[in-house]
């Protein structure tokens, strides 16, 4: 694994949106994974400034999203395909009908899973780059810790610590306004990734970030199995990673 940590927040985003930046230039019907939360933000920012500026053109790049929520439509201001959208899609030359996100409205959770597995499979095959970040539990997507790694889409109940994490992106900032399950990529297909990077950024992500690195690969922390794949990229700032696993 290669570390790349910065002084903050902003230099950290920059450091990843680089990477993405490179891998655009590199390949451009690049197949990129995407994450939505807090911490991506200024990443997708920058990448904005970028195609703004001439440097970047996404008209042949093909993106999916890790997760959704169950049950909020794609108009919902905190549904994943509207994050999405106005972080990023919207301010960039994608075609909308190359960027993937599983279907929160589909009821039918067997349904909505294999027709997310099935676009996986035909519309990518195997991401050249997943973003990830990491949740203050070790989940990846939307997978919480359990007895075992689930390799396919899957549609989990969502932990109490990610419902109440969650929360303040709500309107209300009330928990009961957070859905309580959501559709999620499996880890079978991030780990099929041909490289990942994981983001993480502040003070409260500096504990699950040493135990998901640094302790046992366990599906009781969803985030070590990175451990085993040979190509991630930790990007983050001093808050968060802990020193043992800084370099140079
Ligand atoms: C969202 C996702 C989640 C988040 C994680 C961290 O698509 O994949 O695993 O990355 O919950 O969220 P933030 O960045 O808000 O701390």
């Amino acid at each position: 694994m290669r570390v790349i940590c910065k002084e903050d927040y902003d230099s950290a985003s920059r450091a990843a949106a680089d990477i993405i930046a490179a891998q655009i230039l590199l390949k451009k019907d690049s197949r990129i994974g995407l994450a939505t939360g807090s911490t991506p933000v200024g990443a997708y920012k920058r990448l904005v400034e970028k195609y703004e500026a001439n440097e970047l053109d996404f008209s042949d790049v093909i993106t999916a999203n890790l997760d959704e929520y169950r049950g909020l439509p794609k108009t919902h201001d905190q549904s994943y395909r509207y994050f999405m959208d106005t972080n990023l899609f919207d301010h960039v030359n994608i075609k909308k009908e190359n960027t993937y996100v599983p279907d929160g409205m589909e009821q039918d959770a067997k349904k909505a899973c294999s027709d997310y597995d099935r676009i996986l499979e035909e519309k990518i095959g195997r991401f050249d780059l997943q973003l990830l970040g990491i949740g203050g539990d070790g989940h990846i997507g939307f997978n919480e810790p359990s007895d075992h790694f689930c390799v396919n889409t899957q549609c989990v109940k969502l932990e109490e610590q990610t419902i109440k994490d969650n929360a303040r992106l709500f309107f209300s900032g009330d928990e009961s306004a957070v859905p309580k399950e959501a559709y999620t990529m499996g880890i079978g297909f991030i780990m099929r990734s041909k490289r990942i990077i994981l983001m993480a950024t502040g003070k409260g992500k500096r504990d699950i970030v040493e135990k998901a690195f640094s302790g046992p690969v366990t599906p009781y922390v969803p985030a070590s199995v990175l451990q085993l794949h040979p190509d991630v990229i930790l990007v983050g700032d001093f808050d968060a990673i802990p020193e043992t696993l800084r370099q140079g």
